[in-house]
């Protein structure tokens, strides 16, 4: 990679400068090191970077969806872990025109994802620093280890990006492992007569030129991959719930009909939710209906949840639970899913129960006896791995993460009984709000809740061990 060097001219003989002095200073004294490639997920080692905190991105986006062509500025704010020599951002794609360090041009080269960042001197740990990229070009469609398509996702009039586990380094620069959580603001500009919808609050629409600029303002942190744009033409529903809860809502103008129905219980199931999970955690709430139909599925983007086409009830049910466990209670790792998905699942089940539908218990029973689905390879493949040891990158939205982590709360609900249950679900959500945690904290966090119950059994059969749990 050459155009970094270029793009630093000007600072070469400063930098070698640096560079022989910072070379000098090695033999002897304390320096900064490389943060590294990942952070040693489990499943995707090579996500995320070491050495380095993101506190926020600024993202200035201009899209041109007739060429699918995107203009790109991240101004990325972040604080050292440690001294560092360089670090890595995460980048898919795209051209990268140049990279700025306090304003600086600064050296810099791309290998595979990783763009690798040198500035001239060491930015010592507790700094907090402020890099700037600028890039463009067609952003990529990624394909899961599941085959699932991620990242940019092209519609008829426009894209919506999908970031989970590993999308959205498709469309920004950046720390992209859920452990690094960073408040937003994006800029978004579009032809005029379409719209674009992103995640938190809308704080700005201008025209001029025939480009329309629409502002969106996460103040809440968020893991990179719930983060989204949607843009095209949309029936936007803006309406605010009892307690003040703005509600934004965005349908491609074909759903809206077969969406009109389930969209207007959002109110209803926040306030179930907010009833069961404790208070929403975010500032604003909605959804986004597209087709993004190489999609296929929903995702929790945070505050407005992106549907492939009208969602059913418990799609939004679901979708609508990760707001507290996935978004606000976000995984560590990919090996942590459970959390996310088992909640989700669950949180399903709860609705059902409490609208007449089957009960929880009824739901554990018909799965456990392997009589849920149609087809019985569905019920058998919820034994094939344990939900928080998932058996492969390629494995992680499987039903042992879904269903069987969801029985591994009804087991807990049948140990402790519903108050202590919901306490316990409400104040996980509350003790990690706007934070990171793993099942180890789950379990530990438990226990301390109900210290007279013993959860061994259902620790190393339902949540670590292989194979269908036997009966007790
Ligand atoms: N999290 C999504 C849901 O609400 C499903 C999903 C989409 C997913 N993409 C994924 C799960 C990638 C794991 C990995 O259920
Ligand atoms: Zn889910």
């Amino acid at each position: 990679m050459i155009a970094g060097v270029s793009r630093s001219v000007r600072l070469v003989p400063a930098v070698s400068a640096v560079l022989a002095l910072a070379l000098t200073a090695c033999t002897g004294g304390v320096h900064g090191t490389p943060g590294g490639s990942g952070v040693r997920d489990p499943y995707f080692p090579r996500t995320g970077n070491g050495g380095y905190d993101v506190t926020h991105y600024d993202l200035t986006l201009d899209y041109d969806p007739g060429r699918r062509h995107l203009t790109g500025t991240a101004v990325i704010t972040a604080r050292a872990t440690k001294d560092l020599s360089a670090f890595d951002l995460d980048l898919n794609g795209l051209d990268v025109a140049g990279v700025t360090l306090w304003g600086r041009g600064v050296r810099w080269n791309r290998a595979g994802q990783e763009l690798t960042v040198r500035p001239p001197g060491d930015i010592d740990k507790g700094e907090t620093f402020r890099t700037t990229v600028r890039y463009s070009g067609t952003p990529g469609t990624i394909t899961d280890p599941d085959g699932s398509k991620e990242g940019w996702l092209p519609t008829a009039d426009g894209a919506v990006a999908l970031g989970e586990p590993t999308g959205s380094m498709a469309w920004f620069p950046g720390n992209h492992h859920p452990s690094d959580k960073a408040t937003y603001d994006m800029a978004v500009t579009v032809p005029k007569g379409l719209q674009a919808v992103s995640n938190g609050e809308l704080t700005g629409e201008r025209t001029a030129k025939g480009r329309t600029t629409f502002r969106w303002h996460t103040a809440e942190p968020m893991a990179s991959y719930v983060a989204t744009v949607a843009i095209g033409h949309y029936d936007i529903t803006r309406s605010t719930m009892r307690n003040g809860l703005p509600v934004y809502v965005a349908v491609t103008p074909d759903e809206a009909q077969a969406s009109r129905t389930t969209l207007a219980k959002i109110p209803e199931i926040m306030e179930w939710e907010e009833h069961t999970f404790g208070p929403y955690p975010f500032s604003s709430t909605g959804a986004i209906v597209d087709h993004a139909h190489v999609s296929g599925y929903a995702l929790e983007t945070q505050s407005r949840p992106v549907f492939p086409g009208a969602p059913d009830t418990q799609s939004l049910v679901h979708e609508l639970a990760h707001q507290w466990y996935g978004d606000s209670v976000t995984p560590k790792s990919w090996r942590d899913m459970w959390l996310n998905e088992g909640f989700a699942t669950y949180a399903e089940w709860l609705w059902q129960e409490d609208h007449g539908g089957d009960t929880a218990q009824e739901i554990f029973d018909a799965l456990y006896k392997g009589d849920y689905y149609d087809d019985s390879d569905d019920d058998e493949a919820i034994w094939a791995f344990p939900p928080a040891k998932p058996s492969s990158a390629a494995h992680i939205s499987d039903s042992p993460v879904y269903e069987r982590g969801a029985m591994v709360l009804h087991k807990i609900r049948q140990t402790v009984g519903d108050d202590a249950f919901f306490a316990i679900i409400k104040g996980w959500a509350a003790t990690h709000r706007h934070g990171n945690a793993d099942t180890a904290d789950f379990t530990a966090y438990v226990e301390k809740k109900a210290p007279h119950k013993d959860f061994r059994t259902i620790w190393r059969d339902w949540l670590y061990g292989d194979g269908k749990p036997g009966h007790e």
